[in-house]
């Protein structure tokens, strides 16, 4: 079986981040499917470091409950893994296309602080979908560790897109860490990374959004 490259490239293209999702759940066993697929992703010396927490039904309703709670009451927690926020120069531009795509998609103007705010708040109640996974590490591992879980990421999220599942990778999801970890019950020594909400795309404004990416000449340094 063989995909042109062509091919490859307009599927690619065609995946976007859904912030906005129907409350039909996706069949068990296609989820099971989903996630069997996504355990072909390759990793250093084969470790497979991620650890992974699926919560839908009853379980998603109280957590989305929890979250959005804990955040409207200003809440931050600490994350088990640093990262950087502030972006600034070429990063930070791309931060603001990124966000303005969204916000224009939703009709917020970009001086409405309350509206980026509500909207900033829908990460927390999974912009509604009936399922979230989170994914950890053990907290000792390093980058190259972190690396193959993005890799794996990738892998969950277009076997998602695959099966016509929509999906957000949401780095939000990571800050408010103990009290995920409270809920799933994680284990001490594994750091959680991120979660990802999916579901069926609603039809709503917000995953008319769309991102563009950088010219090749901005990224690849060729050597010859
Ligand atoms: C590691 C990671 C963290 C992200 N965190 C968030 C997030 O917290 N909230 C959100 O709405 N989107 C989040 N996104 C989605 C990105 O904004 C999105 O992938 C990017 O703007 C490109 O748009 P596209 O996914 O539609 O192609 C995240 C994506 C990645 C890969």
């Amino acid at each position: 079986m063989s995909i042109t490259l062509d091919q490859y490239r307009q599927w690619l293209a065609e995946r976007h981040s859904v912030r906005a999702f129907t409350s039909e759940l996706v069949d068990p066993a296609l989820i099971q499917d989903i996630f069997t697929a996504a355990q072909q992703a390759p990793s250093n010396c084969n470790s497979q470091p991620w650890r992974v927490w699926l919560v839908r039904g009853e379980a998603c309703e109280r957590l989305r409950q929890q979250l959005v709670t804990a955040v409207s009451q200003g809440e931050i927690y600490p994350q088990d893994f640093t990262s950087v926020e502030n972006f600034s120069g070429l990063y930070r531009e791309r931060q603001i296309d990124c966000a303005r795509a969204l916000y224009d998609a939703m009709g917020i103007e970009r001086a409405d602080k309350p509206a980026r705010l509500e909207a900033m708040l829908r990460n927390y109640a999974f912009f509604d979908a009936p399922h979230v996974v989170f994914i950890g590490m053990n907290k000792a591992f390093g980058y190259n560790n972190a690396l193959d879980v993005g890799i794996y990421v990738q892998a969950l999220v277009l076997a998602m897109h695959a099966a016509g599942v929509g999906a957000c990778v949401q780095g939000a999801l990571a800050h408010h860490a103990p009290l995920v970890r409270r809920f799933l019950n994680m284990p001490e020594d594994v750091g959680l990374l991120t979660g990802i909400s999916f579901g069926y795309p609603a039809q709503k404004p917000a995953n008319a959004a769309r991102t563009t990416r950088a010219a090749l000449a901005e990224i690849v340094t060729v050597i010859e």
